[in-house]
Parts: C-alpha cells; sequence; structure tokens
C-alpha cells in the first residue's frame, strides 16, 4: 500500500517526528525560521502538548491518532473569508471519514467533526494576516482514529475504530486527507466560494433542526440553526428573529 499522496503539494514534504509537543507549534517555528513550501507538512502520531480550540489542550494516547499540521499560503482570500478555510479542512476530513464508515458523519459549527454525535476530530487553524490577504496558515488537524479509551471527562469523543468495530492504517487516512483537501483547496482557489458554503452546509450537523443553545451567562433557548454569514457566524432563528453569533458567543447543546 502506497503512502506517497497524490497531489500537486499537499503533503509532498512531509515532516514525520516520532514524537511531538505541538505540530501547530513546531508549524509556526519553522514558519519564522526558514523558507517553507506551500503544502509543508509536520506531522506525527505521539503529540504530548497539543493546543486546542479556545485556549484548550488537545489530548490523545501515543500512537493511535493522527496530529498534523499542513501549511498553507491562500494569498487569495482575504482576511474576511478566512473561514473557508475551516469550511474546507472539515469537509475534506469529513469525507475521508465517511468512505471508511456507514454511519453519518457530519462537520458540526465551527469545524469539529462528528460520526453521529461523537467528536472524532478538532481543527485549529492559525492564521497570519495582512490587511487585505491571508499570508500564511496553520491547517492544525487532530484525528482520532485507532483510540478505543477516552477521558469520562470527554463524553463526546470517540474515534473511527469505536464507531466502526475496525482499525486503520495512518498513514493511510492522512494521504487520503492530503489529497481530498488538496481538491477542495484547489476549488476554493478557482473561486468556486458557493460550491464550498453549499458542501459544508449540506453537511452542517442540526442544519435546520430545533436545539436547545446556551449563552455565556447560561440562557437557554430553542432554535434553529439556519446558516452562516460569509465571515463564519452562526444564525440562529428563534421567535421570528434571526441572530449572529461567534464562536465564543453560544454553544450547542447535546440532549
Ligand atoms: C479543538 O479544540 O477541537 C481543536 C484541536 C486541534 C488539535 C490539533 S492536533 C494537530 C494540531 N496541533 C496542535 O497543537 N493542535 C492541532
Amino acid at each position: 500500500m502506497t503512502h506517497l499522496p497524490n497531489t500537486l503539494f499537499i503533503g509532498k514534504v512531509l515532516l514525520h517526528f516520532p514524537s511531538l509537543a505541538s505540530t501547530n507549534a513546531s508549524a509556526s517555528e519553522m514558519l519564522t525560521e526558514m523558507q517553507v513550501s506551500e503544502g509543508t507538512v509536520i506531522s506525527t502520531f505521539n503529540q504530548f502538548a497539543g493546543r486546542g480550540q479556545m485556549g484548550n489542550t488537545w489530548a490523545c494516547l501515543p500512537d493511535e491518532n493522527i496530529a498534523m499540521s499542513i501549511i498553507l499560503m491562500p494569498k487569495f482570500l482575504s482576511p474576511q473569508r478566512q473561514f473557508l478555510l475551516n469550511c474546507i479542512t472539515a469537509l475534506a476530513v469529513r469525507d475521508t471519514l465517511a468512505r471508511h464508515t456507514n454511519k453519518q458523519v457530519s462537520v458540526k459549527w465551527p469545524n469539529d467533526v462528528l460520526i453521529e454525535d461523537k467528536k472524532v476530530c478538532g481543527i485549529l487553524i492559525q492564521n497570519t494576516l495582512s490587511s487585505n490577504q491571508i499570508l500564511t496558515s496553520i491547517v492544525g488537524i487532530g484525528l482520532n482514529i485507532n483510540q478505543t479509551i477516552f477521558s469520562p471527562d470527554l463524553p463526546y469523543a470517540s474515534s473511527l475504530a469505536i464507531e466502526t468495530g475496525e482499525q486503520f492504517d495512518l498513514k493511510f487516512l492522512q494521504k487520503e486527507c492530503f489529497e481530498t483537501l488538496e481538491r477542495y483547496y484547489l476549488s476554493l482557489r478557482s473561486g468556486n466560494t458557493h460550491r464550498v458554503e453549499r458542501a459544508y452546509l449540506a453537511q452542517l450537523y442540526a442544519y435546520r433542526e430545533v436545539r436547545t443553545y446556551e449563552l455565556p451567562d447560561g440562557t437557554r433557548f430553542d432554535a434553529t440553526l439556519v446558516g452562516i454569514t460569509a465571515t463564519g457566524q452562526l444564525i440562529l432563528a428563534w421567535n421570528g428573529q434571526e441572530q449572529h453569533f461567534n464562536v465564543k458567543e453560544v454553544a450547542l447543546l447535546r440532549s
């Protein structure tokens, strides 16, 4: 089984380490210290100080999961449209996982990937911006593959192995992710913004469903997820009104 990706640039330079603190941190150091070609990937299957969204950590057992950071240089995107990078990354992981399970695989706003109701992938994207361009993007992907035991503190965490009852070749899945992400990226680069937005909505968890949401002050309300704005805000509708939310401003309550 070959692990060479059939891509133009993503994963052509693959810097794979036996262990790393955080692939995003290493990618960030590399970008400041040397010339890096677009599509370079820093990866490990033993990440011991992973960074998560909103200052959280991302923990995983050694040699069972994929941790990787893909360096992109999407100068064709304006900073206002940076959410499109989250969309294509989540979609690429979603499509990759969906090839290996018959269960429902979806993207949960802003950029988690779920198998049914369980999170199997977290994404952390760190961009450097100029006033009108995204100069570099570190696309960090943590993908739970063969781990079968998770902390009871993470009741919604799962892996591809738990959801399918099978074990997987990490290198092969990684290659599939590179190929799928590159297809979405090239599509975005050719201007297919609307196609990406439509694909994201088509796979969006809880889209058009009435669910309970919670504000940071603990207020709960039932609302329908009716869309995502061009800048990536969540659009909820209730009581005949619509409101837009940033990531830290609302949470979907799990039943
Ligand atoms: C989340 O909180 O859901 C995002 C988790 C992102 C984890 C990945 S693992 C590879 C990359 N390196 C990191 O330190 N974090 C991201």
